[in-house]
């Protein structure tokens, strides 16, 4: 069939087959890809087989509660990523803090504390090394945001991320921290490692099929958030990994890759009441005013609560 053939086909199906008045939004959506998929198998020549293959997939990755990685690892979620900073260039919003990706790991409900708070709960102390990170929440102006809310979250030294992981204690390496008078947060934790996709799941399947890795870099997650100001979701992650900029879900950005210094000397050591050497990275998050000429930059989406 021609694509034009395929259009008329599938508007029979989606759009003349309604009985009453549909959703415009959904059937404008449905309508796109049902014919899109269609001309795809028309010029694939995408057998029957082949097709509940797919299907077969799509539905154990939902099952395994994969979905939420595949997106990313296919590029969608990037693909987001860059529409809005399009959506947002329009409206004359440039620079500040990049953003990227969420992924599909973020747990609402994390104990809060203002100013500093320890996101580990110990148990990797003895392997790890020992993180400090601070800074300070800006406007747009350059002004501190005192009061900014700045979540925090992270995998521990296996590449885990707690509540997934029900063998790490509640909220573990995860936090809110509200920013100080001088809109400044620190926290200790412990430097993350990189992790993969699970071995032998949807995700890695299929990235195995397509000749792909699996592998993120290390890294930290955020959303920073202050009254009036656009949120932002971004991750730093940890200069020197292997997979810095080879990331399989290609959130790896210019601007995200702060300067790591080691501290070893003895009274810095006492300050904090260490017995070996940490890590210290200093990182701002620049926020923008919410404008009503851009989409809204609190992306609704099933999380995880606990
Ligand atoms: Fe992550």
């Amino acid at each position: 069939m021609t694509h034009q053939e395929i259009d008329q086909l599938v508007k029979t199906w989606i759009v003349d087959s309604a009985i009453r008045p549909a959703n415009p939004r959904v059937q404008a959506i449905v309508l796109r890809l049902v014919s899109d998929l269609c001309k795809a198998m028309e010029d694939l020549d995408i057998q029957p087989s082949e097709f509940w293959t797919g299907l077969d997939y799509l539905t154990n990755a939902g099952k395994a509660n994969e979905l939420g990685l595949l997106t990313p690892g296919l590029g969608l979620e990037r693909f987001m990523d860059i529409r809005a900073d399009e959506a947002e260039a329009r409206a004359g919003i440039t620079g500040g803090t990049p953003r990227t990706i969420e992924g599909p790991l973020y747990v609402a409900g994390a104990p809060e504390s203002k100013g500093f708070a320890r996101l580990d709960d110990g148990t990797e102390s003895e392997q790890g090394e020992v993180l400090f990170m601070q800074g300070t929440v800006f406007d747009a102006q350059g002004k501190p945001l005192p009061g900014a809310k700045v979540e925090v979250w992270h995998a521990n030294l296996l590449g885990n991320y707690s509540f997934f992981d029900q063998t790490q204690s509640p909220f573990n390496l995860r936090r809110t921290i509200i920013t100080d008078a001088a809109g400044r947060y620190q926290f200790q934790t412990i430097m993350p490692k990189g992790y993969g996709c699970p071995p032998g799941g949807s995700t890695a399947k299929l990235l195995d099929l397509l000749g792909r890795h699996g592998q993120r870099p290390a890294h930290i997650h955020f959303f920073v958030s202050a009254e009036g100001q656009r949120k932002l979701t971004t991750q730093i992650n940890i200069d020197g990994d292997e997979y810095l900029w080879d990331d399989f879900a290609f959130a790896s950005r210019e601007g995200l890759v702060p300067a790591i210094v080691r501290v070893s000397d003895p009274a810095a050591l006492d300050a904090k009441g260490l017995a070996k050497p940490f890590a210290s990275i200093d990182f701002d998050f620049h926020l923008h005013q919410d404008v009503a000429a851009a989409p809204s930059a609190e992306v609704e989406r099933p999380r995880a609560a606990a």
